[in-house]
């Protein structure tokens, strides 16, 4: 059994390299499938094992290695099974869930993001890895929300980019996923989504498409569920229509793992690159048995016998090659957990955590030397385990306790649990097993952590979800938006004995808070990785600013959501058993729904506080109308004592329009960094296609002439300055 590809035999390495120097890389390509036997062509677009395609080592393209991603580098699987091979070198840095990277709404850190998982990826040998996923949050019960980038497809769009083009500088293809419409967990592999066109172009695809066209992204993921009764893995019009058609893609697409249902859909409906469909995949099948893949031994006889063309069979393999060439050549050697890894993971993860309410400055913690009470189990949960494909064997993971202990050495840090979750990890693919099982009751545990808090200084809950099954894990999602184990009682307890309690909630969803009032302060501090303990601790030290805004809406209970029947999730069974789920809300998902339903959320999309105030002059527009582009610029002055970021958003509203439109959309940001009474002017610049809805009769992204508005502000809800402008 072979558990890693073998180094490059260096002749092959040199054939490519001067290959590409003296001939275009499709000329080559165009060489290499002249050369190839059927068979071979065949061999290239299957799995060979978990997480590898074989190449054609006659003509030394060679194997092709995927592996998850999206925060990390996934620990290597035996060859056919979902197992851990139980290597001792393959831990790696954690990076902060993609939810906190969308929160810092930081292009800059996107960049560095893929750059430094790029090197341990590069480091490990990988030639793909799976991720980013920019799946819209379309419920705050998707049990994948925390491997995504939030509810707007502009943001999501946005912060992909850079972290495609960052992690394919080390010569690593990203494999954006779920391409599309996987907004769910529940019956993901098969449910059929019911979506209408303009809903699919402007919420669904447009994440995808910007992480293509700008982000040039090497592959994608054909995800798990249908549409238009279809598999995407099979589905012509999701693959060959839009993505290659419309969008003129050349790369490459791969199927989920076990996504892939039969010879016919696979080999003519767009998918290049098939994996997970035996051998274990998805827990089905035969195995060691690479030849019943559905696009092996039996589309090899459906080419043969004229059922397929071998045309076809050839722009898959041309697709493949392009992989293989895009990141077979050249690029860096790679690294693995180094100091700067470390160092990327805690500033990506402190720019990440957003500050949601800050009573009376609680934050940061003042004095010196006094008693800090840290309570709940997640202060103490390792969390890089956990959540399924994207769980992580950590080389290092500092706990919010351990941060705290750290950055408050000459305080005294007394620790109780105060509540008693899961208490090993229940989510499959779990590299580090921990029991954190205490003996005590509910009762008791509530009782010492009053206890240990009535003389502290400052008390500080940790708590949240934790990417168990159902609190924000892969394969099932949530089944309440409230907090599980009885937390909300637990915080009620101790609010009423303290009104200055400092939760800090940790999860990759939006969940209620109806205790919000009732508590001091509350920090949004994600997933955060390797560095968690150390970022959470900067931020209520004061050592970081914090600067995240949130990327999705938290609404206060999840009847007040646009996601209200059970057509619309988790959807009903149709007359011969299949799953459909009915996007109803159509566009108005996230803010849209709230701005449009005048509904109050807990806390709104793009909000997030500091610890400093910052102050918006008169914004201007460099013209009054709209021409191919058009800048707004706003100066923005940093009125407090500290160092802050602030996030400067723009959203435009359409005044008059032949069809219902959102309130506002979000449609330019940039994060700008202030020193103290400094002020900046921030530009803001949008173009015509920011203006545009879609139409679905004609097919096509119209801007009608008219008036509009450009809001800007500090989030969806605090907006600081309105322009009027004409197209
Ligand atoms: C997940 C993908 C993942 C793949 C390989 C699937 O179950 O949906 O996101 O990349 O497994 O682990």
């Amino acid at each position: 059994m072979r558990l890693l590809s073998p180094f490059l035999p260096v002749a092959v390495s040199l054939v490519l390299l001067s290959c590409s120097q003296s001939d275009p890389m499709e000329k080559r390509i165009d060489e290499l499938i002249g050369q190839m036997t059927l068979g071979e062509k065949i061999a290239m677009i299957h799995a060979q094992s978990k997480f590898s395609a074989p190449g054609v080592p006659r003509l030394g393209v060679p194997e092709l290695w995927t592996d998850d991603g999206p925060h990390g580098v996934r620990p290597e699987t035996l060859w056919d099974e979902w197992s851990a091979a139980g290597w001792t070198n393959d831990s790696c840095t954690v990076y902060p869930a993609l939810t906190a990277l969308a929160a810092t709404w930081d292009r800059s850190l996107s960049g560095l993001y893929g750059r430094s998982v790029g090197e341990e990826a590069r480091y490990r040998r990988k030639n793909v890895l799976l991720g980013p996923g920019v799946n819209i949050c379309r419920t705050p019960l998707c049990g994948r929300n925390f491997e995504y980038m939030g509810e707007d497809p502009f943001l999501a769009g946005q912060m992909a980019v850079p972290y495609i083009q960052g992690l394919q500088s080390n010569n690593v293809a990203c494999c954006v996923k779920h391409y599309a419409l996987n907004n769910q967990e529940f019956e993901r592999s098969g449910i059929n989504v019911n979506v209408d066109d303009r809903t699919l172009y402007e919420i669904y695809l447009p994440a995808f498409k910007t992480a293509v066209q700008e982000g040039e992204a090497w592959s994608i993921m054909s995800s798990y569920n249908r549409y238009e009764n279809e598999y995407v893995s099979h589905n012509p019009r999701l693959l060959k229509d839009i993505l290659k058609g419309e969008w003129a893609w050349d790369g490459a697409v791969i199927s989920d793992w076990g996504a892939v249902h039969d010879t016919k859909g696979a080999a003519t409906g767009g998918l290049d690159l098939e994996f997970g469909s035996h051998t274990n995949g998805v827990d089905v099948g035969a195995s060691n048995a690479y030849d019943s893949y559905y696009m092996a031994a039996a589309y090899k006889k459906g080419i043969e016998d004229g059922t397929y063309s071998e045309e076809e069979l050839n722009d898959k393999v041309r697709r493949v090659l392009r992989l293989n060439f895009r990141t077979q050549m050249g690029g860096n050697f790679g690294s693995m957990c180094s100091p700067e890894h470390y160092a990327d993971a805690r500033r990506i993860a402190s720019e990440g955590i957003v500050l949601l309410q800050n009573k009376d400055g609680l934050l940061p913690l003042k004095g010196e030397g006094g008693k800090i009470v840290v309570l709940g189990e997640n202060a103490i949960r390792p969390m890089a385990v956990g959540g399924s494909s994207s769980s992580l064997k950590a080389q290092k993971e500092v706990s919010p306790l351990e941060g705290i202990r750290a950055a408050f050495a000459g305080w005294n840090v007394v620790y109780e649990r105060a509540y008693q979750g899961e208490p090993t990890v229940t989510g499959r693919y779990n590299y580090g097993l921990y029991d954190l099982t205490d003996p005590r009751s509910d009762r008791q545990l509530l009782s010492d952590a009053l206890a240990a808090i009535s003389d502290a200084d400052y008390v500080i809950f940790v708590g949240g979800l934790n990417k168990n099954k159902m609190q924000d894990c892969e394969g099932r999602d949530r089944l309440d938006y409230h907090l599980p184990y009885g937390q909300e009682a637990v915080i009620e307890a101790l609010s009423a004995a303290r009104k200055d309690l400092i939760f800090i909630n940790l999860s990759g969803s939006p969940v209620a808070m109806p205790f919000a009032d009732k508590v001091g302060a509350i920090l949004q501090g994600w997933y955060l990785g390797s560095e968690a303990g150390n970022a959470l601790a900067d931020v209520l030290s004061g050592a970081v600013n914090p600067s995240g805004k949130l990327p999705f809406t938290f609404p206060k209970e999840l009847s007040d959501g646009p996601v209200k029947t059970e057509r619309q999730y988790p959807g009903v069974q149709d007359e011969n058993g299949r799953w459909q789920v009915y996007y109803d809300e159509g566009i108005y998902v996230g803010y849209r729904w709230y701005d449009s339903r005048d509904v109050e959320p807990q806390w709104p999309f793009g909000y997030g506080l500091s610890y400093t105030s910052f102050d918006y002059g008169k914004a201007s527009a460099s013209s009054k109308k709209m021409g191919k582009s058009l800048s707004f610029k706003i100066p923005v002055t940093n009125c407090g004592t500290v160092a802050g970021a602030e996030v400067v958003q723009l959203y435009v509203r359409d005044m008059e329009a032949s069809v219902d439109r959102p309130f506002k959309e979000l449609k330019a940001f940039e994060k700008v960094y202030l020193e103290p009474g400094q002020t900046k002017t921030v530009t803001l610049t949008i173009d015509r296609d920011a203006l545009c809805f879609f139409d679905a009769a004609k097919h096509e992204w119209v801007a009608e002439p008219g008036d509009f508005q450009a809001l800007i502000g500090s989030s969806s809800r605090d907006i600081r300055a309105v322009v009027d402008f004409r197209l």
